[in-house]
């Protein structure tokens, strides 16, 4: 069986992230979705309050699990025995860093990127942009999940 991991911070999960997993749903025998934590970084969810949006938008996808880890990914990748990561490009502007990433990844490990090109229709979207746009009350239903969205606006209020 071969896996691969789609890592990230998903705060929260977009349209452009569900349409990765979901083409990697295809093409492996499972896929994990991983939510990497970054103590540093105060998400406006928990990483609880994201594995379980993740496991909502993937309910239709049988072969995909959601985790959390934090540490390095390749200590994940090698702990689960897997031989993989994947990562959406959107633009070229996303290239320097996630080759230097990958490069590093396979000099700590051997675990392997794998690039997918993201949708046209997702290459300007972000998690960060979703939430300044769901602050200021901005229609984000095109770049969300409905329950995604519907949780955004929750948030944005209950901060307000
Ligand atoms: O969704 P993001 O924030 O763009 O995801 C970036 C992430 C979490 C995949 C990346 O920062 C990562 O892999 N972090 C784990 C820590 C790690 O392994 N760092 C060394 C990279 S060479």
């Amino acid at each position: 069986m071969i896996s691969v991991v789609c890592p990230g911070s998903y705060d929260p999960v977009t349209n452009g992230h569900l349409d990765i997993i979901e083409r990697c749903s295809r093409l492996f025998d499972e896929v994990v979705v991983s939510v990497l934590i970054n103590k540093s970084k105060k998400g406006l969810f928990s990483i609880e309050e994201r594995m379980e949006m993740i496991s909502e938008v993937c309910e239709h996808l049988p072969n995909v699990r959601v985790d959390s880890w934090h540490g390095l990914l390749v200590d994940y990748c090698r702990a689960n025995g897997i031989p993989a990561i994947a990562k959406g490009l959107r633009a070229v502007s996303d290239f320097d860093y996630e080759l230097q990433m990958s490069q590093m990844n396979q000099r700590l490990s051997g675990v392997e990127t794998l690039f997918i090109s993201t949708n046209p229709e997702y290459s300007f979207l972000s998690s960060s942009l979703v939430k300044e746009i769901a602050t200021y009350h901005g229609d984000v239903s095109h770049l969300v999940p409905r329950s995604i969205g519907r949780r955004l606006t929750a948030r944005v209020d209950e901060l307000a």
